[in-house]
């Protein structure tokens, strides 16, 4: 059996957990506080002792918090400046010593939450703001929608993200996000929109039936999406 370590690196945590060919979880998630700074050297070095707490596997997939081009990491606003032309897919394979793919973490996520069925959209609230688009099951791209501009000035990351969340508070969050899924709804005219992220067990409005809020874990199980192919 081919078991495939997922990871999911975010701005406040990372999370592993070895997935079967089907996708099915093989062991208890686990995680530790993404390390300060976030550098290459330090995210790696945590990877590698999450891995080794999580026995065998064949192959590796990571969501990463930037923009990700064949393996190397173009961004990451939220961990570290010298990510940037990172050849990380591959540093990672060495100190694993198996084949690794990376993708964007708001990609990864939405592989493991959609139907496949017509225009999927699919936003993150954690730390970022994270956002991805599908048709028919095809990544169609990754929106980097967080830094695009979304109210006063302000991107749908300054407005949404962990930072807006402490400072403006859950209630006044909560009125931007149904500000936020209204424009998109124009925007996309998608047919079905996820909300993934860290912060969903924050939001308190009522979501339109297109809008499902989908488990952190999804995150993770979108892992073995990245070998179907
Ligand atoms: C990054 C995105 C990422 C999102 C969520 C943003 O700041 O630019 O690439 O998906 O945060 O982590």
């Amino acid at each position: 059996m081919m078991r495939t370590l997922a990871i999911d690196i975010g701005g406040s945590g990372i999370k592993t957990l070895v997935l079967d060919e089907s996708g099915q979880p093989q062991t208890e998630r686990n995680r530790v506080e993404t390390p300060q700074p976030a550098n290459p050297d330090l995210v790696i070095n945590a990877i590698v002792s999450l891995a080794n707490q999580q026995g065998e596997f064949d192959r590796a997939s990571a969501g990463f918090p930037g923009v990700v081009r064949a393996g190397v990491t173009e961004t990451a606003v939220n961990l570290d400046p010298t990510w940037i032309g990172f050849d990380f897919a591959k540093a990672l394979s060495d100190r694993l010593g198996k084949p690794v793919r990376v993708v964007n973490d708001a990609d990864m996520q939405g592989m493991g939450a959609i139907s496949g069925q017509g225009v999927e959209l699919v936003i993150t609230i954690g730390t970022g703001f994270g956002s991805a688009l599908f048709l028919n099951g095809k990544l169609v791209s990754n929106l980097e929608m967080g830094h695009h501009e979304f109210r006063n000035e302000e991107t749908y990351e300054q407005q949404l993200g962990r930072a807006a969340l402490d400072r403006v508070g859950q209630k006044k969050w909560n009125r931007r996000l149904e500000k936020a899924i209204s424009s998109l709804k124009n925007l996309f005219n998608y047919d079905r929109l996820y909300i993934g992220g860290g912060n969903t067990n924050k939001v308190t409005i009522e979501l339109p039936p297109n809008v499902k809020i989908v488990p952190n874990v999804s995150g993770l199980l979108g892992g073995i999406v990245l070998w179907r192919d």
